[in-house]
């Protein structure tokens, strides 16, 4: 029997998802992503080396294991051969690694529109991360996205000069430059030319895997949270990280996974703007960013950062169909003495334990509901549950009572090998 291991973030990114990846890594075959693109980062040691990788799934780095780029990532080619350069210098084999001929590309024209298009909404931005991702997938739903296999057809250049035409009228009309056109095009064509070797119809692929009884890992990027559909729109990423997002951008069925691992953090974190019930704009948040290390792997930005939010988590929980919870940083929590767990919210003389829409737009009136425990415990490293002390224990029995399932992973440390298995 083929196993299919799909990691979800449940909050708002960056919530280790990595570390679980890492950890199921050892017996997988493929490792694969499915949505966003170099929105997301996350950093492995390699030969003493940090590699932070955008687009290409860690497990490259796993001998005998291949790495897909699925077809519903979109691929910035600049940021890909910069990952393919660094592993080059770092000898990694690249002949497992496999791009969707679906997968669309992002092109020069998609960054700055990323950039005008959060100007325009002026108050309401949504603090993307400017790399093009939400202009390159509006133009895969408005059908004029040009996909991998899409390079190797006889009329890319004329699409492509066509598209470059259309979006410097827009450009012009804001008092952006406009692009060059021959500059963009000779780019692409090396690109197109460079990509050939890796790209294939990774669909088939991963089909004939699972014929062959092969173990894949699905690394999940961006989170629950920032969902088009069901996240906090409209402060979300312009595609569907969560469960049915990694079977639209890979081909896999849902009958076909077997595992749906479920990561957060023993506290909340989010970059970039949007409602955070739980935030500590004081210095609880400060310290918690200053302890966890919240600073984002991508654009660098401070985290803002909060208490775990119980109603969010086991809303996430639900809709992944999460089988097994990680729980990231909970060394990180035994450092701040009390912690606080969000359980419900109160809005005006209503009380919320459970996700409802009723919330949507009065985020700012929503008055969350702790339960504090004492949190002070020093827990590094350790890799038995049996050695948690007492209190460390509570913790993660109050998130398990509340969200019903069993925590599996707890982080204990910044290490892939900081980690408690149960
Ligand atoms: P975009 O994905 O660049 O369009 O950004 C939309 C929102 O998602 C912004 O708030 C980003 O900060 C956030 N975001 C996108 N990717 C990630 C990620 O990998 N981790 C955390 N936040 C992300």
């Amino acid at each position: 029997m083929s196993k299919v291991s799909v990691v979800l973030g449940l909050n708002y990114g960056d919530e280790g998802k990595g570390k679980v990846s890492a950890y199921l890594a050892g017996d997988a075959d493929i490792s694969l992503r499915c949505t966003g693109g170099n929105n997301a980062g996350h950093t492995v040691e390699f030969d003493g080396e940090k590699v932070v990788f955008h687009l290409i799934p860690s497990g490259i780095l796993n001998k005998g294991c291949d790495a897909v780029i699925g077809n519903g990532v979109v691929i910035d080619p600049k940021v890909l051969f910069e990952e393919i350069d660094v592993l080059n210098r770092l000898k990694v084999d690249l002949t497992h690694l496999h791009i969707s001929t679906r997968a669309h590309i992002i092109f020069p024209y998609h960054i700055i529109e990323d950039r005008l298009f959060e100007e325009l909404k002026e108050d309401d931005k949504v603090g993307t991360t400017i790399r093009g991702i939400g202009p390159c997938y509006m133009d895969k739903a408005n059908r004029i996205g040009i996909r991998v296999i899409d390079m190797y057809s006889t009329n890319f250049e004329k699409v492509l000069r066509r598209n470059i035409k259309n979006k410097n009228k827009i450009f012009k009309l804001f008092g952006y430059d406009e692009l060059d056109a021959d500059t963009i095009v000779k780019d692409y064509l090396k690109y197109r030319d460079l990509m050939k070797p890796y790209v294939m119809d990774t669909v088939s692929y991963l089909h004939e895997a699972l014929d062959n009884n092969k173990n894949i890992i699905c690394e999940g990027a961006q989170a629950t949270g920032l969902d088009m559909d069901l996240g906090d729109y409209p402060m979300v990423t312009s595609s569907n990280p969560t469960i049915g997002g990694i079977q639209t951008g890979s081909g896999l069925g849902c009958k076909d996974i077997t595992d749906i691992y479920g990561v957060c953090k023993a506290y909340a974190s989010r970059v970039g703007e949007g409602p955070f019930v739980t935030e500590q704009l004081n210095e609880v948040g400060d310290k918690i960013r200053e302890l966890g290390h919240e600073y984002g792997a991508t654009t660098k930005r401070p985290r803002r950062c909060g208490w775990i939010d119980l109603v969010a988590l086991k809303y996430a929980v639900r809709i992944n169909g999460v089988t097994t919870l990680a729980i990231n940083h909970l060394d990180t929590i035994g450092k701040l003495g009390k912690a606080k767990l969000c359980v419900g919210y109160r809005l005006g003389d209503k009380v919320y334990t459970e996700y409802s829409d009723d919330i949507i737009g009065k985020y700012d009136k929503l008055e969350p509901i702790y339960k504090e425990l004492d949190t002070d415990f020093d827990i590094a490293g350790l890799k038995n549950y049996n050695d948690l002390p007492n209190d460390a224990k509570k913790y993660i029995e109050a998130i398990e009572e509340h969200i019903g399932i069993k925590v599996k992973f707890i982080g204990t440390g910044p290490d892939n090998e900081d980690v408690i298995v149960r």
